[in-house]
């Protein structure tokens, strides 16, 4: 809900209503950012030329004197013109120097070997939209939807300058920002430390909550109150990885799923990162989120200039639930650049589950014709399909790197044979069945040619062992050779055969470096090969995985529109999973599959319907499992299934999202989506564990039109309901004596 008072609409001849933005306005250097229920302010010091923090959070109209804390001890830091110690002062991007004890954003190593730095305040300019990032995935936006601030800093004692770059997103209250360092000088200098954001907050009581993991164990939400000294994760993992997420939220103790202040940070980006909030002995809380300095060290030679990733900062005065929509809404609109992310999606069939690596023609071609007949419409094809003997892929210790198909299982290449799996008509559609390709193109397998003819290409360390993890290791992209080969191989396959979906894993962490800048080179280096092919093949729907949910961050989601959330896929804990997902990243971008029972991981039985409304709050929903393994009750459920998928897919495509009780919290968890006019709402509920005597609280649904009157049908009432009964009194959901139950409501505005 905006603020309409912070908001200024303005009709346009048609009758559309557009927002307009006089977000940012410097007064001098004072500057303002506002959003419909943001403000976020910072001034220039004329003493000491540093960037002071004022303000995140909810709308103020004024700059305030700031607190004066005492330069008393060892902070006084007062210099031959009488800068104060600027340990005792709220710094927008902190350097090292000039007294101040807390951690930097900027840590600048230079020739001489000393690592101070003393950037001033040198001038500023407003620009309209949002210029690109070089090399980098990034929030976008046109005039109108975004403005930008970008302030200048220069180190008059090094000759380093730095524009700082911060971009105001009004309508989701979202401040995303990162800035550029300029070697100005004659000597090199090296980047130890880079915080995208970073900010310093008034001695507030906070908590800090992100998501932790391990593989098939992802994004479950951990809380810890911010103490003296440093709270904080990172990833050391060369990716954002699955132990920790690249994003964090800093609340209030009292701070609600529907209630009170909460400020996101998210990083867009891939390579090892780190996330620290650091409470000082004044109490002032410093939130630093960047670079992992271990993987930094960047050189930057006379006259180049470092490009930092970007990261998002959105601020919610409606609990964690409007912070996440925050962010789904701006991410769907403003950093996915696929033109699939408001598509909806094809159900799909992967071949892994039923098949694993033995595959050849006969027995892909029987199980897509399968696929076909029970009305899924896309088939994909997993691991197995490539390299030549003697690295034929037909188990794990060889092929990876040779991205061209097995001969002695496609002798015609891949066209006839995707043609072949294209001819079959989807059951009681119009549709013929589509294909998709799994790859793994950023590893190798020593036991491949690419291996042999170019051992120097693989991520390592001089003459240190090249560990292996799954008997593979990690290509370095941060080499242009490796980017180009890359390029080709897949633009060959794609060029090959019809394929409509493509399945991008990355199956390990990257363990010697052949320095701590590589990763960020390697980061880029991706890059510029998922924008090289995302752009040449913008049809494609590009799926990204890593073991799962190793690599679900942002950066990600700017090429593609979707990712495997975990290879996880026993339901019950996929709604954790999915649920602490969801508290960055949309439903809609999240890929989600009905395997089979017992799961293969937890050897959990749970029903088919449960199973596939866990899935069906995803955007790609599909079937990972061997259709001959379906009981007869689970094949005769598949139709119904797949007409739920068509109707519910729009909504989580679409819809905003919502989550109702935890599954970490209750026993009766329950989520829900409402369409963007609110006319249409879908409630998913769930009981984990049969209780005796069960009294389940009322799910009090959320987002709907107070006054509107809605149909429910469920459990036999067929009858409408207020938005405010649904919200403030709620469903009575009545359930079996049974572990693992679950229901679909959907209610429809009259
Ligand atoms: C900037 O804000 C300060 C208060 O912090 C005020 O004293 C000063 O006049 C303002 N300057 C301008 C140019 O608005
Ligand atoms: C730094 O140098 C620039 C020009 O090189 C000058 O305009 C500025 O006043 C200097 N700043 C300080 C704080 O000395
Ligand atoms: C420093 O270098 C950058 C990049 O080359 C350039 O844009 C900027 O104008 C330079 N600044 C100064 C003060 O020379
Ligand atoms: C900067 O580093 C590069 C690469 O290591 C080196 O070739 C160059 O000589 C260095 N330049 C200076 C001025 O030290
Ligand atoms: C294809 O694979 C199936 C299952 O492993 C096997 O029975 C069949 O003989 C294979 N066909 C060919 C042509 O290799
Ligand atoms: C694994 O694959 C390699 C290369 O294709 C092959 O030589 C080897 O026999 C396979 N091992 C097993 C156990 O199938
Ligand atoms: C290479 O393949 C051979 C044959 O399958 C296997 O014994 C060996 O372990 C593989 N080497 C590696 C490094 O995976
Ligand atoms: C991708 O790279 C190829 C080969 O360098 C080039 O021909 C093509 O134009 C690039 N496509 C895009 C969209 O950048
Ligand atoms: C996506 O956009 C490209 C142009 O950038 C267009 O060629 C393609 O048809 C679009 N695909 C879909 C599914 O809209
Ligand atoms: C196709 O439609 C028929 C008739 O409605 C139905 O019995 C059958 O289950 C459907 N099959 C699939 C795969 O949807
Ligand atoms: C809520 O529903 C009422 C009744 O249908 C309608 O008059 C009103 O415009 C709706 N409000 C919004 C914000 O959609
Ligand atoms: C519920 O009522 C509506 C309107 O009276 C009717 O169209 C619909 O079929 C009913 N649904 C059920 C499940 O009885």
């Amino acid at each position: 809900m905006f603020s309409t008072s912070r908001l200024f609409r303005v009709s346009l001849i048609t009758g559309l209503v557009a927002y307009v933005n006089g977000d940012i306005t410097a007064s001098g250097t004072n500057f303002s950012l506002s959003g419909a229920d943001v403000s976020y302010r910072f001034h220039v010091d004329p003493r000491s030329g540093d960037l002071v923090s004022d303000h995140f959070g909810g709308p103020v109209d004024d700059f305030t004197p700031q607190v004066y804390i005492s330069n008393q001890g060892w902070s006084t830091g007062l210099d031959n013109v009488g800068t104060p110690g600027l340990t005792n002062v709220r710094r927008e991007f902190p350097d090292v120097g000039r007294s101040d004890f807390r951690l930097p954003a900027i840590h600048i190593s230079h020739a001489d070997g000393d690592t101070v730095s003393a950037f001033t305040y040198q001038s500023h300019e407003i620009v309209q939209g949002k210029p690109a990032l070089a090399g980098l995935p990034a929030t976008y936006g046109n005039e109108g939807e975004v403005q930008t601030l970008i302030v200048k800093l220069y180190d008059n004692y090094s000759d380093v300058s730095a524009a700082l770059s911060y971009s105001v997103f009004p309508k989701y209250n979202a401040i995303a920002r990162s800035f550029q360092i300029s070697n100005n000088g004659t000597n090199n200098i090296s980047i130890e430390r880079a915080a995208s954001f970073s900010t310093d907050l008034p001695n507030l009581d906070l908590k800090m909550l992100e998501l932790q993991g391990d593989w098939s164990h992802e994004a479950n939400r951990v809380i810890r109150n911010v103490d003296f000294g440093e709270t904080g994760f990172r990833s050391t993992e060369g990716y954002s990885s699955h132990v920790h997420n690249p994003f964090f939220a800093l609340h209030s103790p009292t701070t609600t799923e529907t209630s009170g202040e909460a400020w996101g940070f998210n990083l867009v980006y891939t390579g090892s990162f780190a996330a620290t909030a650091e409470r000082f002995s004044h109490g002032l809380v410093r939130v630093l989120l960047g670079l992992n300095p271990l993987h930094a060290s960047i050189p930057v030679g006379p006259g180049q200039t470092f490009q930092s990733p970007e990261a998002v900062a959105v601020y919610s005065s409606e609990g964690i639930g409007g912070m996440s929509r925050s962010f789904h809404d701006l991410y769907r609109n403003h950093l996915s650049r696929s033109n699939h992310t408001f598509e909806t999606r094809p159900v799909l069939l992967n071949s892994w589950e039923g098949l694993g690596a033995d595959i050849n023609e006969t027995s892909l071609e029987n199980l897509a014709s399968e696929t076909a007949e029970l009305g899924i419409k896309l088939f994909v094809m997993d691991d197995g399909w490539f390299g030549t003997a003697p690295y034929a892929r037909t188990n794990d210790t060889a092929g990876l790197g040779d991205w061209t198909p097995n001969p002695a299982r496609f002798p015609n290449g891949l066209g006839p044979y995707v043609n072949t799996v294209d001819s079959y008509a989807v059951a009681n559609t119009t549709n013929d069945l589509s294909f998709g390709i799994w790859v793994e193109p950023e590893m190798v397998n020593p036991n491949s040619t690419l291996y042999h003819e170019h051992p120097d290409w693989v991520m390592h360390a001089g003459n240190h062992v090249r560990t292996l993890t799954r008997t593979q290791l990690v290509l370095n992209l941060g080499l242009p050779e490796v980017q180009d080969y890359l390029i080709k191989a897949i633009s060959d396959i794609i060029n090959s055969a019809n394929i409509s979906y493509i399945k991008w894993d990355n199956n390990r962490g990257i363990h010697e470096m052949s320095s701590p800048a590589a990763d960020y080179a390697y980061t880029l280096g991706m890059y510029r090969v998922m924008d090289n092919l995302t752009g040449s093949y913008p049809e494609i729907l590009w799926e990204g995985c890593a073991s799962g949910g190793g690599r679900f961050d942002a950066g990600i989601l700017h090429y593609y529109p979707q990712s495997w959330t975990s290879d996880n896929t026993d339901a019950s804990d996929r709604l954790t999973i999915q649920m602490g997902t969801s508290l960055a990243y949309p439903p809609s971008s999240m890929a989600c599959h009905v395997s089979k029972v017992p799961n293969g991981l937890t050897n959990r039985n749970i029903s088919i319907e449960y199973r596939a409304h866990v899935a069906l709050m995803c955007g790609s929903f599909g079937f990972e499992l061997n259709p001959s393994e379906l009981s007869a009750e689970e094949r005769a459920a598949i139709p119904s299934i797949i007409a739920t998928h068509d109707k519910i897919n729009p909504i989580v495509i679409s819809g905003s999202f919502y989550r109702i009780a935890w599954p970490g919290d209750s026993n009766w968890p329950a989520v829900q989506f409402v369409s963007e006019d609110k006319s249409t709402a879908v409630l998913f509920a769930f009981q984990q564990q049969a209780v005796i005597k069960p009294a389940p609280p009322p799910v009090r649904m959320q987002g709907l039109n107070g006054t509107a009157r809605y149909r429910v049908e469920s459990q036999g009432f067929n009858g409408t309901l207020s938005g405010n009964t649904l919200m403030n009194g709620g469903l009575n959901l009545q359930w079996t004596l049974a572990d693992y139950q679950s229901m679909l409501i959907w209610l429809y505005k009259v």
